[in-house]
């Protein structure tokens, strides 16, 4: 950290910064001495139906209760749309781009208010009713933008779906939400690549049997592929939708009911839905969005995150509409048909400002300067990365070739847990530091706490916690919320504890160090190495495994899997044929780099696997160790290394 680049906030004189350092400090000191003012104020960012006169209610002791704003009452997606029909109703919302087609889709408030409506029609005839679950499942089209905002408008709680998930997973989260209507479409295409939407979702539903309550599958035709429709179940969405009235009085919601679930990846098999509440979460949305991607009249944001993370949610949808901007989606791949499409893309809708994932930016990084170089990229002026760490080396290249040094970059920390950043820079007033994701925004109190359980003061590394309540934390984990409790409030007591560790140097910016739990991150996809041990698991051949990450020069982090398969299945069971397993179980993304038969694991005496070790060697840091004396048999490290790289 001592050769830290920095580059200080003059370097971006030109940029319309939203207020000057000093207004920053001030805002900083406000939070802290009047955390409840703050919000309260910070909330009038959004369209209250009864304005809230309390801000945080709840506690991080005893069973944990986080709750924000409780007398308020809203709908969400009056925030998004109807507060900007009378202004900017003909002003475009959305952007949607679609590769292959050759006009993209503009859709303005007045027309994103109409569709809504439609659908809001449409769900409640289908029997939806308010605080009841509806999936989305639908690739980057305007529909999956639509369909998230008609469950607002109705009160149903939404949950979207990766489409990358396999049949399986998407069973098991339709039964633990107890969804009753999916919304999706017959198929997909990704690049080369065609993605049977409607097929998966038939076979969910036939694995979930009768444990789902879905009662209703609305289809988007995104192409001519014919799918196969089940009478009294099916309904093509746009044949029944466009037929409803394009007007719905928006139901009225209290702060604290829930607006979506999302589910991510924890240190267990099982997936857990993390919940987020009407009022805290837009507020959140607006607040982050606002202070980091300060949208302007004749802003494009284009987020390339797919609409079923939480990037996608707060980036795509909630944060730039709740603030009155024009947002794009696009099906688009960055190298695919070609190198450059992306820039393309940018040029074509003068894209203002790129929000892309640290993955994105090595993979064209990995295509040579020209390719970017020979293109159009005035129209940007802010760049932005989230989801998982970006290396100076990568940072600088998006800061330099992309934004010709003229862009600032904000690196941005969060969480599908914090719902919005919280770690990250105000363009044009902070100095960027390449390879950090600066500082907390004002409001937030963050924490590093050592080992011995203590705060860190100055500068120091420790375990990433946060000590104060913020209006988007989690509110509890559907369904678990002792799990809630356990897993985000014991490793500090009386703190929310992120999972990551950080660095924090002199100037106090925070530099994240990675995840201290089982959780690899994949590309911005997190994958518990638990959930993989527990696919290898049921099948019988299997005895034990062990999951763990390794870096990888593109997605961050590869998946490396180390199996032991029973002595009588030895011959039965292939490297290549449990690599298809894991990523026909869990999706695509979750294909491992490589898969070991072994004939042990490395254990510590009382029978605990050593993962730090599986790490290393899977790695090839097979040098240096370290400590091995809790080993309980010292020649399976020869033998594994020998397995991993050959006999030496
Ligand atoms: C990691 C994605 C380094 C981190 C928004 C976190 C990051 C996890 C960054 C959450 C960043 C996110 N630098 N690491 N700027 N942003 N992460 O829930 O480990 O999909 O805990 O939310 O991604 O992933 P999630």
């Amino acid at each position: 950290m001592s050769h830290t680049t920095v580059i200080p906030a003059s370097t971006y004189a030109g940029y319309p910064a939203i207020m000057t350092p000093h207004q920053l400090d001030t805002m900083r000191a406000r939070a802290q001495r009047d955390p409840d003012g703050f919000w309260l104020e910070q909330a009038r960012r959004v369209y209250w139906h009864r304005k809230p006169t309390q801000a945080f209610t709840g506690s991080f002791e005893g069973d944990v209760s986080i709750r924000w704003f409780e007398d308020g009452q809203l709908n969400v997606s009056v925030c998004c749309i109807d507060r900007y029909l009378t202004d900017r109703g003909d002003q475009v919302a959305l952007i949607s781009h679609r590769e292959g087609r050759q006009a993209s889709e503009k859709i303005t408030y007045s027309m994103l208010h109409e569709r809504v409506c439609r659908l809001a029609n449409a769900l409640t005839h289908l029997g939806v009713e308010k605080g009841q679950r509806v999936a989305i499942c639908l690739p980057m089209v305007s529909e999956a933008v639509v369909a998230m905002l008609a469950c607002a408008r109705i009160g149903a709680v939404h949950v979207v779906l990766f489409g990358g998930f396999s049949a399986e997973g998407i069973a098991e989260r339709l039964v633990d939400s107890g969804t009753v209507a999916v919304i999706t479409a017959n198929v997909a295409r990704r690049g080369a690549k065609l993605v049977p939407f409607k097929e998966t979702i038939d076979e969910a539903l036939r694995k979930a049997g009768s444990a789902s309550s879905v009662h209703s599958v609305l289809v988007v035709s995104t192409s001519d592929d014919p799918v196969l429709m089940l009478p009294g179940r099916d309904y093509n969405y746009h044949d029944f939708v466009d037929e409803f009235e394009a007007d719905f009085v928006p139901v009225l919601m209290n702060a604290e009911d829930p607006l979506f679930l999302l589910y991510t990846s924890g240190s267990t098999g099982k997936p857990k839905a993390i919940v987020h509440a009407c009022g805290g979460y837009i507020v959140w949305a607006a607040y982050t969005m606002g202070m980091v991607y300060t949208h302007q009249p004749g802003d494009v944001l284009w987020c390339t995150a797919d609409v079923a993370w939480i990037t996608g949610h707060t980036s795509v949808v909630y944060g730039p509409l709740a603030n009155g901007g024009t947002t794009m989606i696009s099906d688009s791949l960055p190298t695919h048909p070609y190198p450059g499409r992306w820039w393309d893309l940018v040029d074509q809708y003068k894209v203002t400002m790129l929000f892309t994932a640290p993955t994105a930016v090595r993979t064209m990084m990995a295509e040579g300067d020209e390719v970017v170089k020979k293109r159009d990229l005035r129209s940007l002026r802010l760049l932005g990365v989230a989801g998982e760490p970006i290396s100076p080396d990568a940072w600088q290249w998006y800061h330099d070739v992309v934004g010709n040094k003229r862009c600032p970059v904000v690196d941005t920390w969060w969480q599908t847990e914090t719902a919005g950043i919280v770690l990250g820079p105000m363009p044009g007033v902070q100095a960027l530091k390449p390879g950090s994701a600066t500082m907390p925004l004002p409001g937030v109190e963050m924490t590093l706490i050592d080992q011995q359980g203590g705060a860190v003061t100055g500068p120091g590394e420790g375990a990433l916690c946060i000590s104060r309540s913020w209006p988007g934390q989690a509110r509890t984990i559907w369904g678990d919320h002792e799990r809630f409790r356990q897993t985000y409030f014991t490793m500090a007591p009386g703190r929310y504890f992120t999972g990551d560790g950080a660095k924090r140097d002199s100037d106090g910016y925070y530099w994240i160090t990675g995840r201290m739990d089982d959780v690899i991150n994949i590309a911005g996809h997190r994958l518990g190495t638990a959930e993989v041990e527990e696919v290898l698991a049921e099948d019988h051949r299997i005895v034990e495994s062990a999951a763990v990450g390794v870096p990888h020069p593109v997605k961050g982090q590869g998946l490396v899997v180390f199996v032991i398969p029973r002595k009588d299945a030895a011959g039965e069971v292939t490297e290549q044929a449990l690599s298809r397993l894991i990523a026909s179980q869990l999706g695509r993304y979750a294909a491992p780099e490589a898969v070991y038969l072994v004939p042990d694991l490395p254990r510590t005496r009382s029978g605990k696997i050593v993962r730090r070790l599986l790490r290393k060697i899977a790695e090839g840091q097979i040098e240096n160790f370290g400590d091995l004396s809790a080993l309980n048999d010292m020649a399976i490290v020869k033998m594994l290394c020998d397995r991993v790289w050959g006999q030496m």
